[in-house]
């Protein structure tokens, strides 16, 4: 297990909430906060298919919601044998509010890769060019 454990146990204890009966790939993700909060979120499917919101979005817009500002990981686990990173959307979204965060991937059998954001998302459009 790496330094990660307990967000990686976060994100799994997740996933048990996904609304996924269209998929059944069910995801659960973990955000630490700065100020030590842990934030999650499930993949939130919809019978229109388009309006389905990826566990790494619903955990971000939980904590931004709430007020939190500044992370230092976030975590992804699903049940596959190859470890799931976040989709193209979901990147820019944790690049957004997160930056060049450490992205845990992981799964039931307790695999875990950390990668970092500059790695998954090299040149992202931000802020930066406005
Ligand atoms: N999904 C996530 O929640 N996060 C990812 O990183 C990849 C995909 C969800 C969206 C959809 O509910 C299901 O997984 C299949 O794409």
């Amino acid at each position: 297990m790496s330094d990660y454990g307990k967000l990686v146990a976060a994100a799994k204890q997740a996933r048990e909430n996904a609304h996924a009966p269209y998929s059944n790939f069910r995801v659960g993700a973990a955000l630490l906060a700065k100020s030590g909060r842990v934030y999650t979120g499930c993949n939130v499917e919809n019978a229109t298919y388009g309006l389905t919101v990826c566990a790494e979005r619903v955990a971000i817009l939980k904590a931004i919601s709430e007020g939190e500002r500044g992370f230092d990981a976030i975590a992804v686990v699903t049940h596959t044998d190859a470890l799931t990173p976040p989709c193209g959307a979901c990147r820019q979204i944790i690049w957004e509010f997160c930056g060049d965060v450490p992205v845990v991937l992981s799964n039931l059998k307790g695999q875990v890769e950390v990668h970092r954001m500059s790695e998954l998302f090299p040149r992202p459009f931000d802020a930066s060019f406005l």
